[in-house]
C-alpha cells in the first residue's frame, strides 16, 4: 500500500501570471475548489494519509487552505452555508499534512528530492502534479489505478502515460518500450520534452508518478538537464535501463491546468459533469 504522496508545488506557474502573482497556481480553483484539494481527493482514495507537499515563498495559502479557519467556522456554524465547508473539513481529519520549501527552483526531479525528508526512504510513494486535474468517471481515479498495478509489481516506478499528437512531444516526457500485460509498458526509453522528430513514441508521461525510495539515490546524482533544470525523466531513464519502471496508459482524462486551454477546458467539464 502506498501510504505518502508528494506534491511538487513551489513553482512559478508563469504561464497563468498575473494571477499567480500572489496566489499559488495549485490555488486556482475549478468551480469551487482549488487543484491541490482534487490532488489531495485522488491521492486519499488511492489509500494516502499522509499529503507531503513542497512549497515556495509566497505559496502559504496551500498551508491555511488544509488547516481550520476557527474565525470563518464560527460564523457559518449552524447557518445554510456550514455545508460549503464539510469535503474539506473531513480531508483535514483524514489525512496528516507536513511541508517543505524548496528554496531554489531548480526543476521537478530537484523537488522531488526535497521531498525526501517528508516521505523517508522506507517505502514507495506516489507523486501528483496537482496542475494536471484527472478524472474518471467510473469512480476509479488515476492513482488508484497505478497503486493497483504497483501492488503488482511492487519494486518497480509506475509513471501515467497517455497518447498526445505527435507535434506536442516537447511538452512532455515521452517514453519508449514494450507492453508487458494490457496498458502496461516495461519502459526501455524516456526522453524529456523531445522535438516529433526525435520521439521515440507518442506516449507522454503526464503528472503522476509511483517512485520507489531508490530514485533518491540516483537524484542525487542527475545533473542538470533540459531547460538547466534537474528532471524526473533523466533519474527514471536511469532505472528504466534497470527494467525498474513500468508505464500506465490509464482510463479517464486528464486536463493540462497549467495552461490557460487546458483550464477552461477543466472548468467547462466539471461544471457539465
Ligand atoms: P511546471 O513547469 O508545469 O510548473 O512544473 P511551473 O514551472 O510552475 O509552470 P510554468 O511553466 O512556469 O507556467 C510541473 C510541476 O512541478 C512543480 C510545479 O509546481 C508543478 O506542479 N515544480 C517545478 C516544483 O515544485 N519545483 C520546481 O523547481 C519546478
Amino acid at each position: 500500500m502506498i501510504k505518502k504522496c508528494l506534491f511538487p508545488a513551489a513553482g512559478y506557474g508563469t504561464r497563468f501570471l498575473p494571477a499567480t502573482k500572489a496566489i499559488p497556481k495549485e490555488m486556482l480553483p475549478v468551480l469551487t475548489k482549488p487543484l491541490l484539494q482534487y490532488g489531495v481527493e485522488e491521492a486519499l482514495s488511492a489509500g494516502c494519509e499522509v499529503m507531503a507537499i513542497v512549497t515556495g515563498r509566497g505559496k502559504r495559502a496551500i498551508e491555511d487552505h488544509f488547516d481550520i479557519s476557527y474565525e470563518l467556522e464560527h460564523q457559518i456554524k449552524g447557518t445554510s452555508k456550514e455545508h460549503y465547508l464539510s469535503e474539506i473539513r473531513s480531508i483535514i481529519e483524514r489525512c496528516t499534512f507536513t511541508y517543505v520549501r524548496q528554496r531554489e527552483m531548480k526543476g521537478l526531479g530537484h523537488a522531488v528530492l526535497i521531498g525526501e525528508s517528508l516521505i523517508g526512504r522506507e517505502e514507495s510513494f506516489a507523486v501528483i502534479l496537482a496542475d494536471d486535474l484527472c478524472d474518471n468517471e467510473e469512480g476509479k481515479t488515476v492513482l488508484y489505478q497505478m497503486a493497483e498495478v504497483h501492488k503488482r509489481y511492487p519494486d518497480k516506478c509506475v509513471v501515467a502515460i497517455e497518447e498526445v499528437p505527435l507535434e506536442e512531444t516537447n511538452k512532455y516526457g515521452v517514453i519508449a518500450g514494450k507492453e508487458i500485460e494490457e496498458n502496461v509498458i516495461a519502459v526501455e526509453d524516456m526522453v524529456e520534452k523531445p522535438d516529433p522528430k526525435d520521439a521515440p513514441s507518442n506516449y507522454a508521461i503526464i503528472g503522476r508518478y509511483i517512485l520507489v525510495p531508490e530514485i533518491f539515490d540516483v537524484l542525487e546524482r542527475t545533473k542538470p538537464g533540459k531547460g538547466g533544470e534537474v528532471q524526473i525523466t533523466d533519474a527514471l531513464l536511469e532505472l528504466a535501463k534497470q527494467g525498474k519502471v513500468l508505464a500506465y496508459k490509464f482510463k479517464g482524462r486528464r486536463f493540462d491546468c497549467g495552461s490557460v486551454d487546458g483550464f477552461v477546458e477543466a472548468t467547462s467539464y466539471f461544471y457539465k459533469r
